[in-house]
């Protein structure tokens, strides 16, 4: 059975541009519930562990540091099938292959600078959450 939460990142390129705003107005309509929610940043280390699974790419070095560049905006979102619908909701990895009206569409800059994250499975959405929100933070 599908889980009902998700994790995101606001990417320290869509923060930079200012769409926080719209990226969480798109969230909401989309029918959201946002439990826990910070603006941070990674430092490399945590970065380089938050996307370990691409340790091997060759994008790897460009990632991390891409990711601890600036600030992000983490969050958990609460929906049934929250993972397969925001996957949705974001669109392809690259934004010239993500449909119109997605949150990559809108506003990624680039296959590397793609405005949002969102976890790929239950299982990862709740490693994800784990990594970056206490039981405490999180409504
Ligand atoms: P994410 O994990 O951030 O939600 O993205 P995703 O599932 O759509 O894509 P994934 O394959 O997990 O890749 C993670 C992030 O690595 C960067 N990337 N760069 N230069 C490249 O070819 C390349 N490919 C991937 C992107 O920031 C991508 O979101
Ligand atoms: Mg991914």
């Amino acid at each position: 059975m599908a889980g009902n939460r998700t994790f995101t990142m606001i990417k320290p390129d869509a923060v930079k541009a200012g769409h926080i705003g719209a990226i969480l107005e798109k969230i909401n309509a989309a029918g959201f519930r946002i439990v826990a929610m910070k603006m941070t940043q990674l430092t490399t280390q945590k970065a380089g562990e938050f996307y370990a699974v691409h340790k091997e790419r060759p994008f790897y070095g460009e990632l991390v540091e891409f990711m601890s560049s600036g600030p992000i905006v983490a969050a958990i979102l609460e929906k049934d099938n929250a993972v397969a619908d925001f996957r949705e909701l974001i669109g392809a990895t690259n934004p010239a292959d993500a449909r119109p009206g997605t949150i990559r569409a809108l506003y990624a800059k680039s296959v590397g600078e793609n405005a949002i994250h969102g976890s790929d499975s239950d299982e990862n959405a709740a490693i994800e959450c784990a990594f970056h929100f206490a039981g405490t933070e999180t409504f």
